[in-house]
Parts: structure tokens; C-alpha cells; sequence
């Protein structure tokens, strides 16, 4: 199903048999929504979200690519590089999975974004990335982006999924799953700092970099017992991002109290970046599913867990 968005740019809808549903749009390949199929949202968008290309929507779930911040060697590049700001196609080579087909238990559409003329201004390496958003029966998220060097020479990017995570009150959550590890600190000059916390909660501005985490990590929402399980590949560090009271107010397209209600952790590649011969080809998967609290414990097999 195609829908159209409030400014005229295409945004796809998928819906599962048990009504979960997802909804992406052209402009930036960006994830505006993610229903359970009780018709919860479970991702953050601003009530001040500004629709209107070329910047990305404040919430859902912007890429970006082929930098993250400042991180990497991409020169004058804008923060969190161009794919977040730019008009995506419908990949029509990528043949769509729909519900039964063949067993499977996944619907899912395909979008590829190439460079622009002006894109390769600022960036001069020609590339295609396609990134394959899908919905399984049980409302489960997934997001595959491959990226491929179709230049004659090697370059490098970063890239992340900015997940904006929809939460009751930030001061309920916590993350299991990064404790111990060493993380890049945005807020004093990316300083590296070892995590010392059991679990991570907030009560504070946070924006750092866990790096080399595990391949699956949970974000506990107390309040509303339910749990995020957030499972990646291919993308070694997570972001892990609150701006709190003071940056929020300086924030033109997010409400003075929205930080309450918003946790972003985005899986990522962003301390080392990825580099790509000619012809080769980078994979990074997203997986985002969410479970009742009390059965958080048996999704979280990562190494070292208590
Ligand atoms: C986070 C970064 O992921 O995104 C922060 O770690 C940044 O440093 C934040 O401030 C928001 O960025 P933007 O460009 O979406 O306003």
C-alpha cells in the first residue's frame, strides 16, 4: 500500500494480519512509525517535527550516511551526513517479501538512495544504498541497509540507525546490556570513559557512543512493562542519546518537556568506519521488537549478562 504524506512526498504502509504496522517515507528512506498491533506507537516523533524536506523529521527512525555527527573523514559534510535529507526511490530490482509467500512470516519494501550530482560535490564517491524495511506477523521490526561501491576507488563512511524510542518517562528506563563497556563521551570532546553502572538510567543530558557492544541489548521501560529489544548486525556501537531540559529548549523542532518521553538509541558504525573497495558490498541490520517486561530475561543472551 502507498499513501501519500503531508507534503506530497511517498511514504509506504505496511500492516501485519495481526494490525501492527510501519510506515516509511521516500524523504530520507526515514521509519515515521511503528505500531503494535494494539495500535500503539512505539517510536518518538515531535509534536514541533517539521515535515518539510530537505531536513530530516524530528523522531521515527532517520539514516544516517555516509557520516554520523562528525565522526569520520567525510570534510564539510552536514551532521549526520545527506541520506536522512534526501528523496529515496522505491528499489524496484529488490523483489518485495509479502505475508505467506513461500512461509514467510515478513512484508517488507525495498528503497534505494544514489548520489545526486550535488551529492557528489560534497561527497565524490558513487555508491548505492538500499536498505529493505520489513514487518513480521508478530510486529517485529526489521531494517537491512546493504552499501555498495560502484566508484573506481576505495572510500569509507559511517552510518547509524537514529532510533528515537518512544518511553513512558525517561527517569523509569534503563538499558541492560552496555555496562562495562568503554564509551565515547560527545559531551566532553568524545573522551573515552569505561561504564561502570550495572545498568544505564538517566537523570542527566546523555550522548555517547558505546563502542564494541553486543549484538542484542534491551531498553526497560518500567512504567510501561514493556521492553525494547533492540538486536543488530554488522554495526558494532550504540548511540545512546537524551538531550534533558536545557538542550531540548534550544532545539527548534522538539517541545521544551519531549525529552521525558524520548530515549534515542541507534545502532551503529561510528568509531571505526567501514571501508569499501570497488565493488564490494557492507551489510547492517537493525531488529526491533518489543516484549512485556517480565520476559525480557530470555531474549538477552549477550555475554556477560548477570
Ligand atoms: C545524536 C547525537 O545521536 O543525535 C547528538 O549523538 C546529536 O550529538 C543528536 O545532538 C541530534 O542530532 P540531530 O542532527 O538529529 O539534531
Amino acid at each position: 500500500e502507498v499513501t501519500k504524506d503531508w507534503n506530497g512526498a511517498d511514504q509506504v504502509a505496511i500492516r501485519s494480519p495481526r494490525g501492527a504496522s510501519v510506515r516509511v517515507c521516500l524523504h530520507g528512506g526515514q521509519v515515521v512509525s511503528w505500531r503494535n498491533d494494539r495500535g500503539e506507537e512505539l517510536l518518538f516523533t515531535s509534536s514541533k517535527a517539521i515535515f518539510r524536506p530537505p531536513r530530516a523529521t524530528r523522531g521515527g527512525i532517520p539514516i544516517c550516511f555516509p557520516q554520523f555527527c562528525q565522526f569520520g573523514n567525510c570534510g564539510t559534510l552536514e551532521q549526520h551526513g545527506f541520506a536522512r535529507n534526501k528523496i529515496w526511490t522505491i528499489d524496484e530490482e529488490a523483489p518485495p517479501l509479502n505475508y505467506g509467500d513461500n512461509n514467510n512470516n515478513k512484508a517488507s519494501v525495498d528503497l534505494l538512495l544514489k548520489p545526486s550530482e550535488d551529492d557528489l560535490k560534497c561527497w565524490p564517491h558513487c555508491f548505492e544504498l538500499r536498505l529493505r524495511v520489513s514487518l513480521s506477523t508478530d510486529g517485529d521490526l526489521s531494517l537491512i541497509s546493504r552499501v555498495r561501491n560502484v566508484n573506481g576507488k576505495p572510500f569509507s563512511f559511517s552510518f547509524a540507525y537514529h532510533t528515537h524510542l518512544s518511553v513512558s518517562d525517561i527517569s523509569e528506563v534503563r538499558i541492560e546490556g552496555l555496562e562495562t563497556l568503554d564509551y565515547l563521551d560527545n559531551l566532553s570532546q568524545r573522551e573515552r570513559f569505561t561504564e561502570q553502572g550495572d545498568a544505564i538510567t538517566f537523570e542527566s543530558e546523555v550522548d555517547r557512543v558505546y563502542v564494541g557492544s553486543p549484538g542484542v541489548i534491551a531498553v526497560l521501560d518500567h512504567e510501561k512493562k514493556r521492553t525494547f529489544i533492540v538486536r543488530k548486525e554488522g554495526l558494532p556501537d550504540i548511540v545512546v542519546w537524551n538531550p534533558w531540559e536545557k538542550k531540548s529548549k534550544t532545539m527548534a523542532d522538539f517541545g521544551d518537556d519531549e525529552y521525558k518521553q524520548m530515549l534515542c538509541v541507534d545502532a551503529a558504525a561510528v568509531e571505526r568506519t567501514i571501508t569499501l573497495k570497488p565493488g564490494e558490498e557492507w551489510t547492517g541490520k537493525l531488529e526491533l521488537s518489543v516484549v512485556p517486561s517480565t520476559n525480557c530475561s530470555d531474549h538477552l543472551d549477550y555475554p556477560g549478562r548477570l
